[in-house]
């Protein structure tokens, strides 16, 4: 009976902290290039300029898919605008890919249309302080789901460790 209880209790609090460490998970999804999405004439340098890359976050590239591509390739050939030996081919065919920023090296990423030479490539580099309290919706969202989750989990557990101290 009492053993019971307690594997309950043992229970609950693994099953606490599970549902504390789920919202974490959910990087930040970048549109690249904002409302302009990935096509010529944007400056991607100034674009990234302006954005914190996080370990997890997610870049949406959206685009025409018959002018446009999506490549990964390595620092020298970013340079050079040189897609022959890309690290990776990103393009699916619907002009919508999506590359998780899951590595903490720089990224790198060109089209293979020409128009790199006008600046549609992108360099990311990754942030590595753990990110700070976004003003985000997203993530203003995940606090209310955690403060919403951890008190009904400490009250149940808590009543739990009660109820047992009283029967011993
Ligand atoms: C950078 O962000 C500021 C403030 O949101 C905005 O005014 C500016 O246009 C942005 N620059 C680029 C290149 O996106
Ligand atoms: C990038 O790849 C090319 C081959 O495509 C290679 O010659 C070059 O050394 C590589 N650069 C880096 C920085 O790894
Ligand atoms: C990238 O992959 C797409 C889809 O498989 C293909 O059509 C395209 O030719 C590839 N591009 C390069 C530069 O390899
Ligand atoms: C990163 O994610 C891609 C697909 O999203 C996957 O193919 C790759 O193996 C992952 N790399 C690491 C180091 O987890
Ligand atoms: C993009 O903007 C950066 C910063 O102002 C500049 O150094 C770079 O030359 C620009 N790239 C292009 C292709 O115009």
């Amino acid at each position: 009976m009492e053993r019971s209880k307690c594997a309950t209790a043992v229970a609950l609090a693994f099953c606490a902290t599970l549902l504390v460490m789920l919202p974490e998970v959910s990087g930040k999804r970048f549109i690249v290039g904002g409302n302009m999405g990935w096509t010529s004439n944007v400056n991607y340098t100034l674009w990234a300029g302006n954005q914190t890359f996080y370990f997890g976050d997610w870049l949406f590239f959206v685009y025409d898919r018959n002018q446009n591509d999506i490549l990964e390739v390595n620092k020298t050939n970013y340079v050079s605008c040189n897609a022959e030996h890309p690290v990776h081919n990103y393009t699916t065919g619907a002009g919508r890919d999506v590359v998780e920023l899951n590595v903490t090296h720089d990224r790198y990423f060109i089209t293979s249309k020409g128009s790199c030479y006008g600046g549609m490539k992108l360099h990311v580099h990754l942030s590595r302080i753990p990110p700070p309290p976004r003003a985000a919706p997203l993530k203003s969202h995940s606090s209310t789901i955690r403060s919403q989750l951890v008190i009904p989990a400490v009250v149940t557990i808590a009543a739990i460790w009660d109820s047992l101290l009283i029967r011993v």
